[in-house]
């Protein structure tokens, strides 16, 4: 099973809209996908048109059964019109999953209760909060693919910069017991300004620092706002608009990446 975080502990470079959308994406395309929210704003749960509830802590703190907490999103607020070939599941989130790394110190038990998904689900997708916890080591310890988005500016690349800090030690870690590293998949460009200079300088940076890993930039666009107004991916509330095809080439960079 793939278990893809998508993490940078800068707030609002799009980490919720990424997230999202490769798990509607890859759910679409045929993959079993669990989208599990893990930041207590709740935001991911909200954008599939669902309401926040503790799922998270749930399953994690009163050691909920999977079926009694995950839920199943709208198809108008993922899909619309399109035929999906997979599924989508959300494990939701509220406020409560702050209170999740204070009464839990086994930092291995996501990992562990994820791994009760294995013959159900292909895909796992995290989304995190931008601050960070005890909850982000275990959502490390669980997952074996990262994606970092971030915006071509200097707070984000700074958030960026300790981001891949804590990953680092992280994989040092779990290379001292003998586990794979977790993989970077990619380092998604978000909310760029094309043709500014300002952004143009932040994308060369990146491209200098992650090489092949950055991938193209999705651009700053009103439709990315527009939709989030109706709790729809672009999949569902523009599917032929030029957004929407940068979104699907986003899915496919992460299908690549996936391991059998
Ligand atoms: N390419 C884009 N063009 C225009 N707006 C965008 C684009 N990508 C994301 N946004 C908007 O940027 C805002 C922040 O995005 P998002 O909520 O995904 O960030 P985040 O990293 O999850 O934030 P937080 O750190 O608070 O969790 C949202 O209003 C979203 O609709
Ligand atoms: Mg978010």
């Amino acid at each position: 099973m793939n278990v893809i975080i998508v993490v940078n502990e800068k707030g609002g470079v799009g980490k919720t809209t990424l997230a999202t959308h490769i798990a509607a994406g890859l759910a679409i395309k045929g993959f079993r996908t669990l989208m599990l929210d893990a930041d207590a704003q709740g935001h991911a749960t909200m954008s599939l048109g669902l309401t926040k509830e503790p799922g998270l802590y749930n399953l994690l703190v009163r050691e909920a059964e999977f079926e009694d907490v995950l839920r199943v999103p709208p198809l108008e607020n993922y899909a619309g019109g399109q035929t999906v070939k997979g599924s989508l599941y959300v494990l939701p989130s509220n406020v409560e999953t702050r209170v999740i790394p204070m009464v839990i110190s086994d930092a291995e038990l996501l990992k562990d209760r994820l791994e009760e998904l294995e013959k159900d689900m292909d895909v796992v997708v995290i989304d995190t909060s931008p601050t960070p916890s005890m909850l982000h080591a275990s959502i490390y310890i669980a997952a074996n693919h990262i994606v970092y988005p971030t915006e071509c500016e200097f707070l984000s690349l700074e958030g960026l910069a300790e981001t891949v800090k804590h990953t680092e030690a992280m994989n040092a870690d779990r290379k001292t017991q003998g586990r794979p590293g977790i993989t970077i998949m990619g380092v998604q460009p978000t909310l760029y300004r094309q043709n500014t200079n300002a952004h143009d300088y932040g994308l060369s940076i990146l491209v200098k620092k992650f090489k092949r890993f950055t991938w193209p930039a999705l651009p700053q666009r009103t439709i990315w706002v527009e939709r989030s107004w109706a709790n729809q991916t672009l999949f569902a509330y523009a599917p032929d608009h030029e957004a929407t095809m940068e979104a699907w080439a986003l899915v496919e960079r992460v299908q690549k990446g996936l391991v059998a």
